[in-house]
């Protein structure tokens, strides 16, 4: 099982190598944090999967960091949206790499049929409830070793579904990891201040947040996919109420 200090031990057999791999890497608006990927490749330990399937590509600034740390796999990169600004960026960044598959279509079909057994799976797009549906739906059907989660941080409510119903789930918010190795964001911090601080007012994180659900044979994945469908409903039901009210009131 991964655990936070797995992952810590993890890190600090690699962090030298990682700082000098990404140090000439520049960062990318809408990006995972240099830090987050470190507490990735920590996570998955020295034998590394065969392939990293990400959903959710943008600029490319995961699938960057991921097919220069992990030049062993191969990254199967899959973005919703073919039409973007961001597409042509991406693709410029990434041309240089002969581990990087680029794909278009909707990672919520998509992932199930593309995710095999024993890979990682990185997913930061789709948000909320979708992307929970998403990790749970490959976690029960294509057993990946890990699935990590982007933007869950402390209040999301992918955090507060994770923290009651999959306590196996490791942060990359822990303080430890984040006392030692945010010293890795000062490119991110340099093009967006905000994105990552340590001096955050209590019950916010560091910044974005990745969540590592590390494969568990003894997890029931079907009945939470039941759940977080039937939460996502009851949530998006919430606010189209609360749009009604409000709009009432007026
Ligand atoms: C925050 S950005 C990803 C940033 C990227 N991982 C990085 O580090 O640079 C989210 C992306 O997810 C894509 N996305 C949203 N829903 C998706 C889906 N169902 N399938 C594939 N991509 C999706 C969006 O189009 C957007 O480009």
């Amino acid at each position: 099982m991964i655990t936070i200090e797995h992952i810590l031990a993890q890190a600090a057999a690699i962090a030298d190598d990682y700082a000098r791999a990404v140090a000439d890497i520049p960062y990318e608006h809408k990006g995972v944090l240099f830090s987050e990927i470190l507490f990735l490749c920590a996570a998955l330990g020295p034998e590394r999967p065969e392939r990293v399937v990400e959903s959710g590509r943008a600029r490319g600034q995961s699938t960057h960091l991921l097919a220069t740390c992990l030049p062993e796999c191969e990254i199967v990169s899959v973005e919703r949206n073919p039409d973007s600004p961001d597409v042509p960026v991406a693709a410029a960044r990434l041309a240089p790499f002969g581990n990087v598959q680029l794909l278009f279509g909707d990672a919520m079909r998509m992932l199930p049929e593309l995710v095999r057994e024993g890979d990682a799976v990185l997913i930061d797009g789709p948000k909320g409830y979708r992307a929970l549906r998403l990790a749970f739906k490959v976690l029960a059907s294509c057993r990946p070793r890990a699935v990590f989660i982007h933007d869950c941080g402390l209040g999301t409510e992918e955090r507060k579904f994770l923290d009651r119903y999959v306590p196996e789930t490791v942060y990359s918010d822990a303080p430890a990891f984040v006392e030692r190795y945010a010293f890795l964001d000062a490119a991110c911090r340099a093009l967006d201040p905000d994105v990552a601080r340590e001096d955050r007012e209590p019950g916010r994180s560091y910044g974005p947040t990745v969540a590592c659900v590390p494969y568990n044979p003894a997890q029931r994945y079907t009945s939470l996919l039941r759940r977080a469908t039937l939460r996502g409903m009851l949530d998006r039901l919430g606010a189209r109420l609360r749009r009604r009210l409000r709009s009432a009131e007026r």
